[in-house]
């Protein structure tokens, strides 16, 4: 209610860029690092995976803290596992701003940042260090270089998989963001089936590999989905997080001109919902069950979690959800669950 009434009106003030990094700024102080964490703190009953506890369901999705910067404070909000990313091999500026833009009556975000981060050297070492002051459950969100052509995507997966591997819990393949040209085209199968085997290679010479996801657009077809299912199966990754922003813009709020001056980018939030969980209802049902989601996708409420949850995801995770509702959020949700 106070971030509702207060809080948010004088954030949504400010750029959509520039009001995240304020906020997230005033959360590295200890002091309100601190009280949030008293505030938020929460008792949940905590979900097994792949030999990782998560103590409770709800994770940051990836893209909020692409840098590994907040680590402890997410652990302070209350969230059960974290995503860093998308990381790439080298670091890159991402695209021109404005690239992040809101559509309050919607409820939901258009992005094109374009895999803004410092690179996964720095990342590396940044969660070396947090890991010594978090038991948070860390993923490792990887993606290619606007620079590396398709061809040799598979390096830079690699690159970031062995660079990040010692320091974080999972990892998930994004091959479904919108904003780095040519990068939907690495789900075709093909291309997929060799990024997920090469990873698998290098994830099975280690002591202890870890469990590997794919992260999908939600603007696949079920044919396109009837293939993710199969690669999962014949490349024996750990599951599917599902979903990622879309490309379409039908039925919003928010005026066609409005849509249009904002431009190319992915959109997220509550316009997503639906067809996120659609998404994991089909992939569940088809697999009989058996495949591990993550569920994600305009989560906004405990009905919205369990919507996801319901449809065969066993985790979920939240991004737009989080701008508009506030730093209770987590909390709310785990306790109305
Ligand atoms: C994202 N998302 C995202 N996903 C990803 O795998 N790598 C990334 O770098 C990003 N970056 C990113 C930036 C911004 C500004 C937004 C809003 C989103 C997608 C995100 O993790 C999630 O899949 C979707 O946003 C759908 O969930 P929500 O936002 O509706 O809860």
């Amino acid at each position: 209610m106070l971030y509702k009434l207060f809080i948010k009106p004088v954030f949504f003030l400010f750029n959509p860029e520039s009001a995240h990094y304020v906020a997230m700024r005033l959360m590295q102080f200890s002091l309100v690092r601190w009280v949030m964490k008293q505030v938020c703190k929460t008792k949940s009953k905590p979900v097994q995976f792949a030999g990782l506890t998560f103590r409770n369901p709800i994770g940051l999705a990836a893209g909020f803290d692409k840098n590994a910067s907040y680590i402890l404070e997410m652990e302070a909000l209350g969230f059960g596992f974290t995503e860093i990313g998308t990381v790439t091999p080298l670091p890159q500026p991402g695209n021109d701003k404005p690239r992040l833009f809101r559509l309050p009556k919607d409820e939901a975000l258009i992005n094109r940042m374009g895999f803004n981060n410092v690179g996964a050297d720095v990342v590396g070492a940044r969660l070396k260090n947090i890991r010594l002051q978090s038991s948070i459950i860390i993923g490792g969100n990887i993606g290619k270089n606007k620079i590396t052509p398709n061809e040799k995507a598979v390096n830079d997966y690699v690159i970031c998989f062995e660079k990040l591997f010692d320091v974080v819990d999972y990892f998930v393949v994004n091959v479904s963001s919108p904003n780095t040209p040519g990068l939907r085209d690495l789900q075709d199968k093909k291309p997929l089936t060799e990024i997920l085997n090469e990873l698998q290679v290098h994830n099975h010479q280690k002591e202890n590999p870890k469990p590997i996801l794919l992260k999908i657009a939600p603007d696949l077809t079920d044919a396109q989905l009837n293939d993710i299912i199969e690669i999962v199966n014949t490349t024996n990754i750990a599951g599917v997080i599902a979903t990622n922003t879309t490309i379409n813009r039908n039925n919003l709020q928010a005026s066609k001109q409005t849509v249009d001056e904002i431009g190319n980018g992915g959109l997220s939030g509550k316009p997503v919902k639906q067809r996120s969980t659609e998404v994991i209802r089909y992939l569940n049902k088809k697999s009989g069950g058996k495949l591990f989601i993550i569920g994600v996708g305009g989560i906004q409420t405990a009905v919205d979690a369990k919507e996801k949850l319901e449809a065969g995801a066993s985790l979920v995770q939240i991004y737009t959800g989080f701008i508009y509702e506030g730093p209770m959020m987590v909390k709310k949700i785990i306790r109305e669950l």
